[in-house]
């Protein structure tokens, strides 16, 4: 084996740096975009939960993925989930295409349909129920890769008790949305300087994530979407923290186009996984075009241009899944807008 010298090793370190986003920029353009249905629900049929876009599977996302799966009727996800479920340091939002069932997040129930979404509050217990006679379809997509790159990803599951980390350490730590638990708010506090006003601060910071996580939105109906002219067309935000949701790292919108027009053109500094809800068009992602039809998935390549055409009879839906929340609270945000959508 060909040993380096601690030169050359360093100044290859330091390279990597330089590189990576020229590097970068070359894997965006080589990355599949269009995820076709058809084929999904081929592999769904063997198995009922299928990654799609996943960075484990040679998708260029970095912050979140997405994935389809099937509950069948009269049945729960995971099966054997009947008390806790399980609760995880990322964030998710799931929805529902078809069937019917509940939820139970952190003890409350949630009743859902097609058309409606979930946003699970950080590290809260969840299960999810089929309650009818038709299977569940529904797609789900979380900040995984992103928590895992931090190294603060935590899954705890009902079913697997010998990976608990906190879980096993008694009712307190079972109930708390704070890995480790919350502790006493006023602990740290000492009177007499800012600088111990500030430490104190910092103490009591997880306790007041608990209760903001607690105060947040978590079912969305279909029907309280409110649609509003944008230079993007016509969008409902669905999950924002403008909106009520305390969400830091994923943001939801839903998109929609009449037949024969076409969406705004934009590109922006975060991943977006896109979900066709209802109709058929084209995107022009950079100089590609890429046709698609109800149910398909697309991954943005970021800082792409990216423009939508409704070229079917219906009104076409797209629920937009991204990081922009995430990439707001780094401060690397940046979104452009480009030619306006043409019907708004
Ligand atoms: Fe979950
Ligand atoms: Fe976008």
């Amino acid at each position: 084996m060909e040993v380096k010298s601690t030169k050359e090793l360093h100044s290859e370190l330091a390279m990597h740096s330089v590189r990576f986003a020229k590097d970068e920029q070359g894997r965006r353009k080589g990355q599949d975009v269009l995820f076709k249905w058809p084929e999904i629900e081929k592999k769904l049929g063997e198995h009922k939960h299928i990654y799609v876009v996943d960075a484990r599977l040679g998708s260029n996302n970095h912050t979140h993925r997405l994935w389809y799966d099937v509950i069948p009727p009269h049945t729960e996800e995971g099966q054997e989930w009947r008390t806790l479920g399980h609760r995880h340091t990322v964030e998710a939002i799931i929805y529902f295409l078809k069937g019917h069932g509940h939820s139970i997040i952190d003890g409350e129930r949630y009743d859902w349909g097609p058309g409606d979404l979930l946003s699970v509050p950080m590290f809260s217990w969840h299960r999810h129920i089929n309650d009818g006679d038709e299977p569940v379809l529904r797609i789900a997509s979380t900040t995984g890769p992103l928590s895992l790159a931090l190294g603060q990803a935590v899954y705890e599951d009902e079913r697997y008790p010998e990976f608990w980390i906190y879980a096993q350490e008694g009712e307190d730590a079972r109930k708390t949305l704070i890995p480790g638990g919350g502790g006493k708010i006023d602990n740290a506090k000492i009177a007499g300087s800012r600088t111990a006003e500030m430490y104190a601060e910092q103490v009591a910071f997880a306790m007041h994530e608990e209760q903001l996580r607690r105060k947040s939105k978590v079912l969305v109906k279909q029907k309280d979407l409110v649609f509003e002219p944008t230079a993007m067309g016509n969008l409902a935000y669905v999950v924002d923290p403008r909106i009520g949701c305390h969400s830091k790292a994923l943001g939801v919108v839903m998109a929609e186009i009449p037949p024969g027009k076409r969406s705004g053109a934009h590109r922006h500094l975060y991943d977006e996984i896109d979900l066709i809800v209802s109709g058929k068009g084209k995107v022009i992602v950079e100089d590609k075009e890429f046709d698609f039809d109800t149910l398909d998935v697309l991954s943005i390549p970021v800082f792409q241009w990216h423009q939508y055409f409704n070229t079917g009879s219906e009104p076409l839906r797209i629920l937009g899944i991204n990081t922009r929340l995430a990439m707001d609270n780094l401060g690397l945000s940046l979104t452009h807008q480009g030619e306006k959508a043409d019907y708004v």
